[in-house]
């Protein structure tokens, strides 16, 4: 009797973990086999003409993962029903790579129509584009579905801001799950890109009306953000390398600048005046290995925020719009 029963068991359990809708390494391999390779083609090519192209696509996947879950709705156009995230204050004007993904969504569905989400697309981009930088590589997870909203208030209130202290940050890191110690890891993606000048414009004349220049900047530092972002509004939107040693590749040098006073954000130089980040930025600093660890197991961590799978949510047909 219960030998008769164990097939059906199997399988009924078999079933129970497809449509619980766990994710999974090898999610496409029959659906979509060429995605690896449409992903990496495309990030190399735009890595190539543009090598700002990695940073601005892991910081994408982190503004989608950290507003309603890894669900690319980010990427979502805003309609006459709801403002998009890309309208909110750490978006607007400042997010890019949107047309990558497109490009990226367009072959995919030439090759697998309706197959792969936009969501799992973001994802891999962010892993190839960190690769492309000199990063590390880490196995992604795939499955995730696309949600079906975008709300520029939770894009305002969730994202951190350079201006808020680091307790807000940590907190708003362990609201999605995370911890201290993934705020101190993934600010090293800090290595590469570029920030604007209003971003961190405030500590190079008059930080906190004191009248002078931030005191934790290193004033050969200082002098150089001052001549690149003079006091005047029209500096506000230049743009300055977040790791100003090696900027276009992706190494611990973002930690060993924070030992030295060479922080560009207020934010990323805050860690520095906590005694428990401070211990771990000093190890980073020292060891790229370990911070390549650490650092590939944080976007594991951040690539699984609030995933929908199974039924819920979509695959759709166009990033920037619901089915
Ligand atoms: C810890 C809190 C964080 C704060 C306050 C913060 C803030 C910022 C700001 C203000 C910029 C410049 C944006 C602009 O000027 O348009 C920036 C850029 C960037 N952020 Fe963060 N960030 C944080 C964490 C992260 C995380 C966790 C990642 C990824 C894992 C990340 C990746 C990036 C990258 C790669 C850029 C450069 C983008 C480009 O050049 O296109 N950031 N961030
Ligand atoms: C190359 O990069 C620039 C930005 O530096 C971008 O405006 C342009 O669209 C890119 N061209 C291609 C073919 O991707």
């Amino acid at each position: 009797m219960a030998h008769a029963f164990l097939p059906y068991l199997v399988i009924a359990f078999l079933l129970a973990i497809v449509s619980n809708g766990q994710l999974d390494y090898n999610y496409y391999d029959d659906s979509c086999p060429n995605l690896p390779i449409v992903v990496r083609n495309n990030v190399w090519t735009a890595y190539r003409n543009d090598t700002r192209i990695a940073a601005s696509l892991l910081r994408l996947h982190f503004h989608d993962c950290f507003v309603n879950g890894c669900d690319g709705s980010v990427l979502l156009d805003g309609t006459a029903h709801f403002k998009g995230e890309k309208n909110a204050g750490p978006n607007r004007n400042s997010i890019r790579g949107l047309d990558i993904i497109d490009k990226i969504k367009n072959d995919l569905e030439r090759d697998c129509p309706s197959t792969v989400s936009c969501a799992d697309i973001l994802t891999l981009a962010a892993r190839e584009a960190v690769i492309s930088a000199g990063g590390p590589y880490w196995e992604v997870s795939l499955g995730r579905r696309d949600g079906l909203t975008s709300l520029m208030k939770a894009a305002n209130a969730n994202l951190p801001s350079p201006f808020e202290p680091l307790d807000k940050i940590i907190a708003k890191f362990t609201s999605n799950g995370l911890d201290i110690k993934d705020v101190v890891v993934l600010s090293g993606a800090h290595t590469i890109g570029y920030a604007q000048c209003f971003t961190f414009k405030r500590r190079l004349f008059n930080f906190k009306s004191s009248g002078k220049p931030d005191p934790t900047l290193d004033p050969s530092l200082l002098t150089d953000l001052q001549e690149n972002c003079p006091n005047v509004d029209g500096s506000n939107n230049k743009l300055n390398p977040l790791d100003t040693s090696t900027t276009e590749m992706f190494d611990n040098t973002y930690y060993q600048n924070l030992v030295n006073n060479y922080g560009l954000l207020e934010s990323d130089q805050a860690l520095m005046a906590n005694e428990e980040t401070a211990e771990m930025v000093n190890e980073y600093s020292m060891y790229p290995y370990l911070f390549a660890r650490d650092f590939a197991a944080s976007m594991v961590k951040l690539g699984n925020i609030g995933v929908i799978t199974g039924q819920e949510g979509q695959i759709r047909k166009k990033c920037a719009s619901v089915n």
